[in-house]
């Protein structure tokens, strides 16, 4: 059932139950962090592999330290400014965390989601929710209320339904390596952002770098139908006899301009992130052959687009 009702979800939880909720970035599948069942329960419903780890989300700052040792100075100033907000520390957990959670590893990923009913959903209870994206493992993370019904609507007693998600792309996750910060996962907040507060930062997602956010296995984020990246007119040069859809940024002026669906005519990485998942599911319902599909320059949230666009390319 879809529905805006907070006490409804509240109760739900509090029994062991899972929910999906809102956040500024994705919609979440919830459950009860410290209560391993409820954890159990988030990874079977979305036929997750349980080496995944889990997000922990949280109300507020203070509890951040409820469920964490500390947070390193550059972490603190980073926070500060981000969250709320579509940013995820990597912090070393206290015991009261289940390792289900992180699975096994001493840290745990925590983030303050930037949505009101969230937000008041989280300081109604005294637990915090662990939620993956409520999208089934490997496919496109939703951005409706409606995208996570089609998909897992036999599945979830309750989706809290709070509008589009404003943000539209996954958090950015952010930890230290000795007095360095690392990024593991492109996301909401830019790289250019995080660098302008402490300087300097470090990416550490390439092909050497161990897997420590599994969300960067390859055909993360795929849609059903297949994507090609490259420049578009070379594309359709390409693909004569299928039937494609173009994804594009920006303005263009195609040849033959098919079927194009455009991530932000103005070219606007924000309003593109925001676009992102919706039109990949668009499409994914008008049965394609192929998409066509170039990348954004990598600034702003280009640069996490572009991390999603090159996953689903690599399918
Ligand atoms: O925006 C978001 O972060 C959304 C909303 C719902 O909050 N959540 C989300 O969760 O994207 P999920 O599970 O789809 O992706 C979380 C990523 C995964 O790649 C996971 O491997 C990584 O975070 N992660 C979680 N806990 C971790 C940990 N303890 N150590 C390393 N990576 C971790
Ligand atoms: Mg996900």
């Amino acid at each position: 059932m879809i529905g805006t009702d907070i006490i409804t979800a509240k109760k739900l939880l509090e029994s062991g139950e899972v929910v999906a909720i809102p956040t500024e970035t994705v919609y979440g599948l919830a459950g009860n962090a410290i209560n391993p069942a409820a954890v159990q329960k988030i990874f079977e419903v979305k036929q997750r592999p349980t080496f995944n780890p889990l997000i922990i989300h949280v109300p507020d700052h203070e509890a951040i330290l409820k469920y964490t040792t500390s947070i390193p100075e550059k972490l603190l100033i980073l926070s500060k400014e981000f969250m709320p907000g579509p940013l995820t520390l990597l912090l070393e957990k206290k015991e009261i965390i289940p390792d289900l959670v992180t699975a096994g590893s001493s840290r745990v990923a925590v983030r303050i989601p930037n949505h009101h009913l969230s937000l008041e959903l989280l300081r109604s209870i005294d637990f915090p929710l662990a939620a993956p994206s409520a999208n089934p493992f490997g496919y496109i993370s939703p951005t409706t209320a409606r995208h996570v019904e089609q998909q897992l609507g036999d599945k979830v007693p309750y989706i809290l339904d709070g509008g589009e998600c404003q943000v539209g792309i996954e958090s950015t996750i952010i930890g230290m390596e000795e007095d360095k910060v690392m990024v593991y996962r492109k996301g909401g907040i830019a790289l250019e952002d995080l660098v302008a507060l402490v300087g300097e930062v470090y990416l550490k997602e390439g092909k050497n770098a161990i897997p420590i956010t599994p969300g960067m296995l390859p055909s993360h984020y795929a849609p059903k139908t297949k994507l090609v990246l490259g420049n578009i007119d070379d594309l359709i040069s390409e693909n004569q006899g299928k039937s494609y859809a173009i994804l594009t940024f920006g303005t263009h002026s195609f040849k033959k301009p098919l079927r194009i669906f455009n991530l932000s005519k103005d070219g606007k990485t924000a309003e593109a992130a925001r676009n992102l998942y919706r039109i990949l599911r668009e499409i994914d319902e008008l049965d394609f052959d192929i998409i066509l599909a170039e990348l954004l320059p990598e600034q702003g949230l280009g640069a996490a687009i572009n991390d999603r666009l090159r996953r689903a390319a690599a399918v």
